[in-house]
């Protein structure tokens, strides 16, 4: 259960309590903070040097007794542990909302987000959200594991798309697995808030409803308390149990801590949406989780073609960048299609493309749909250090060294006008 940043905390490698100390002497020294703050369901948590290797799951369920938010497989797999986050935007200064595997997403990356479970949607004593009224009119409900789960995936869909079609609908329940039901009666309480004709379709439901945080109307939105925390924190900084966690801002603190930690005996690894961890979970273990989530300069795009895109843009951005582009080659919308059979939803909201390929470089042996297409596609990864930069194709890319290295962005080029272009994923699914 607890696979905490992909390692077990037995497993971690212990280094002096001296060290420790030093990693929090830095942290009073620099202008980094050893604090990290939050909301959940409305109000603001601090936690003092939180625990590397802890999830937001664990923190949920041990810490604050919000035990709605379930777990079952920790890998990113069944759905039950879905929350809805919302946080900056670092491409614009707006927001972003969306849902994510708490089973997989490390506490340390929440900073300055917003976090609302199934808790903070309803419950018996404030009042249930037309969500979980409906799933139980439906009967979607019986032993109810997997039902919190359901219902904050269906509320990430409303809040995005409050008028989705029952086929969005369908398809964004592909990372949710009920061992009771037979699933039926959940999709069609979940199609029943679908736009199509002829949907038993009720969405003004939702404006009726008052939120149990705020006492305002609901209007399906993850809004309540996303103002409410620092988003301009100072940089976090813990350590815990031999393990560190470092969050820098910029490309050049980055640099800094891998020139720093990718020599001598720290055993360091990149954290981008650590999905990766529910795949491989014997990697590590690793003294040193650098964040990169919170450099600005990764999401870095430029419309094509080529197509470019920096490494921490989530496979989620990354087909509705293929999308929006899609009149500039037909392979852009071929690839985005593909993309959608990758994982499932929370994964990709979350699991960058960057992070799919270097699983490529770690484990040969993994059959990455991402580096397959995008070999295919003729796509480049630049890759680089403070002093130097390359560009190369993927069967290169697998072959460098990339310890000490970063990937930066990817280029993915139009199709030829005389080239056909297809893709296809070999396994059985019931999704579009
Ligand atoms: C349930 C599930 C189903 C999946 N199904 C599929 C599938 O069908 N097809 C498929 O292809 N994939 C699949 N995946 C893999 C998924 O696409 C990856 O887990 C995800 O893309 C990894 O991205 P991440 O940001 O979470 O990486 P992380 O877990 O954060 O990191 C993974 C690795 O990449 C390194 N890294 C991250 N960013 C950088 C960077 N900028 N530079 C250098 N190194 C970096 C990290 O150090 C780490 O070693 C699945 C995963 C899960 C959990
Ligand atoms: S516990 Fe199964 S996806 Fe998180
Ligand atoms: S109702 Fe039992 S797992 Fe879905």
């Amino acid at each position: 259960m607890a696979n905490a940043v992909g390692q077990a905390r037995t497993r971690a490698l212990s280094r002096s309590q001296a060290c420790v100390e030093d990693d929090l002497h830095d942290v009073m020294a620099a202008a980094v903070s050893a604090t990290l703050t939050f909301m959940v369901n409305g109000t603001q948590h601090e936690v003092r040097n939180p625990d590397p290797l802890m999830t937001l799951n664990e923190w949920l369920r041990s810490q604050r007794g919000l035990t709605g938010t379930k777990v079952m497989c920790g890998e990113g797999g069944c759905g039950c542990c879905v929350v809805m986050v919302t946080h900056p935007d670092p491409t614009n200064g707006g927001t972003l909302s969306y849902t994510v595997n708490s089973c997989l997403c490390p506490l340390c990356s929440v900073g300055g987000w917003t976090i609302t479970t199934v808790e903070g949607l309803g419950g018996q004593k404030a009042g249930f959200h037309p969500i979980q009224r409906r799933l139980a009119d439906f009967n979607g409900s019986q032993c109810g594991y997997c039902s919190p789960g359901m219902v904050v995936n269906m509320y990430g869909l409303l809040s995005a798309n409050p008028q989705p079609s029952q086929q969005e609908v369908e398809n964004h329940f592909d990372g949710h697995i009920c061992r009771c039901t037979g699933y039926r009666p959940i999709l069609d309480a979940m199609k029943s808030f679908a736009s199509d004709p002829g949907s038993c379709i009720d969405i003004e439901d939702l404006s009726k409803h008052l939120c149990p945080v705020n006492g305002q109307v609901c209007n399906g939105a993850a809004t309540n308390g996303v103002n409410g925390v620092h988003h301009n924190d100072p940089p976090l900084r813990c350590s815990q149990n031999g393990v560190s966690w470092y969050g820098p801002t910029t490309l050049e603190e980055l640099y800094s801590l891998l020139e720093q930690h990718s020599t001598g005996q720290d055993r360091y690894k990149l954290v981008c949406g650590n999905t990766a961890a529910g795949v491989y979970k014997t990697d590590g273990p690793f003294t040193c989780l650098i964040d990169v989530k919170t450099v600005a300069e990764l999401y870095i795009t430029q419309a094509g073609p080529p197509l470019v895109v920096g490494s921490a843009v989530s496979l989620s951005i990354l087909v509705d960048l293929l999308k929006t582009g899609s009149d500039q080659s037909p392979s852009y919308s071929m690839l985005a299609e593909h993309l959608c059979k990758v994982a499932n939803v929370s994964v990709r909201n979350v699991g960058s493309w960057a992070g799919n390929l270097m699983m490529k470089h770690t484990h040969p042996e993994f059959p990455s749909d991402v580096f397959t297409i995008m070999e295919a596609a003729g796509a480049k990864v630049t890759v680089g250090t403070r002093h130097v930069r390359e560009t190369v194709g993927m069967m290169n890319f697998l072959k460098m060294g990339m310890a000490g290295k970063l990937i930066l962005s990817m280029e993915i080029p139009a199709a030829l006008p005389s080239e056909v272009f297809k893709t296809y994923k070999v396994m059985p699914r019931s999704q579009l």
